[in-house]
């Protein structure tokens, strides 16, 4: 038998280089279509030069990072209000009364002509090392395809620095010591981009990530005067009856794309849940590094959880029944929820279309991931083989 072994073996490390030389081939071709689409010079020769100029561009923009939550806008109808100083309350009934004290109005007719009103014109990224060959190979296209918005690729450092600044206020303290008692990175990186995204807003995208189609594109012609405060994405629509299996909800939205005016409700709403849950483990001593938790902790699964919650809350009886199988846009009051091809595009199942859609908006190539997701479900396969 052992020899037979051994041919598996084999066997398997052939697929596994093989299948390994396709992706990587698969990838750099789409990054070549992307090139031709919009970027016309050599990566290999601008990425000196890019790098100094990003770095350049970093700096200008740290002073707005500084800024505290209550001024992130001068617009009166977007600030969101500090709550009141009198305090005997525990700081969980401050942000309850933060949340009642919001100022939360989408724009009106006249002012959506105006296109800085909508969702802020500010790309959030982060990265353990921002100037990266293998992440700018990606940011590039952001920042060369939208040079009107501000670009940020945060590390580590900076992304800390932006939760305690912008949460500052001892009201909000629960709200940036969760994220500092965070165990994980990846935890601390969910919950990140909830926070920056409700202290400032703009469009949060993985690293991993490269537009197709404009930002400014993502909203049908239809809806241009409707109010939009959320964009969101379907990630997964899965028509089986073992979804649960291998999804957290039924329809699932994605949080590595997402674009929010700042102080967006569903934001708020879970910002506090997620404080809340991590406090509630600290307290309970039980901050382990739980990696089965995270779907639920900070992941999709409480994301999709706290947008249905406000669709129902504000828009009456919502179900995953209203959003399954959609190709195009839906507009649910003031939330967009995208086909599953806009985020997720030529991924070749639950009704997912190419690139090539009109709907297709972002590219992820889930960088990192997928070799071990490929030789994890190689071996799943040959173990279920025996
Ligand atoms: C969801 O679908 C149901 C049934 O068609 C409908 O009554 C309801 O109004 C829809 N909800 C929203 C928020 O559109």
């Amino acid at each position: 038998m052992p020899k037979l072994r051994m041919k598996n073996l084999l066997l398997a490390c052939i697929s596994i280089a093989g299948m390994i030389f396709i992706f990587n081939y698969v990838g750099i071709e789409g990054m070549k279509d992307l090139t031709e689409l919009s970027m016309p010079e050599d990566f290999q020769e601008d990425s000196k030069s890019g790098t100094e100029s990003a770095s350049e561009e970093m700096h200008e923009s740290e002073a707005e990072l500084e800024r505290p939550l209550e001024i992130i806008n001068d617009n009166d109808e977007y600030v969101i209000r500090n709550p009141a100083k009198q305090s005997n309350m525990n700081e969980f009934d401050e942000i309850e009364e933060a949340k009642k004290m919001r100022v939360y109005d989408p724009p009106d007719d006249d002012k959506w002509e105006d296109e800085s009103v909508w969702i802020p014109q500010k790309i959030w990224q982060t990265a353990k090392n921002p100037f990266e060959r293998d992440v700018l190979k990606y940011t590039r296209f952001w920042r060369s395809n939208h040079p009107s918005y501000t670009h940020y690729v945060l590390d580590d450092a900076q992304c800390e620095r932006l939760v305690t600044r912008n949460f500052g206020n001892p009201s909000f303290s629960k709200i940036s010591s969760a994220y500092q008692m965070m165990p994980l990175p990846v935890l601390k990186a969910d919950f990140f981009r909830y926070l920056v995204l409700l202290a400032q807003g703009g469009i949060y995208t993985d690293i991993d990530t490269t537009p197709i189609k404009h930002i400014r594109e993502w909203i049908p012609r239809e809806f241009e005067k409707e109010n939009i405060g959320l964009v969101v994405g379907i990630e997964a629509d899965p028509d089986r009856p073992d979804w649960y299996d291998h999804y957290a909800r039924r329809i699932q939205f994605c949080q590595w794309t997402i674009a929010a005016t700042p102080g967006h409700p569903v934001l708020w709403e879970l910002v506090h849940k997620i404080t809340m849950g991590t406090w509630s483990l600290h307290e309970k001593g039980q901050l382990s590094e739980d990696k089965d938790a995270v779907m639920d902790w900070t992941g999709p699964g409480i994301w999709t959880d706290s947008v249905f919650d406000y669709l129902n809350w504000r828009y009456g009886p919502f179900t995953w029944e209203n959003v399954t199988g959609i190709e195009t846009p839906k507009l649910v009051g003031d939330v967009l929820i995208l086909p599953i091809t806009s985020f997720s595009p030529g991924v070749g199942h639950m009704g997912s279309k190419s690139a090539n859609d009109p709907t297709a908006y972002v590219k992820h190539y889930f960088s990192g991931s997928w070799k071990v997701l490929l030789i994890t479900s190689l071996l799943n396969c040959m173990s279920e083989k025996k």
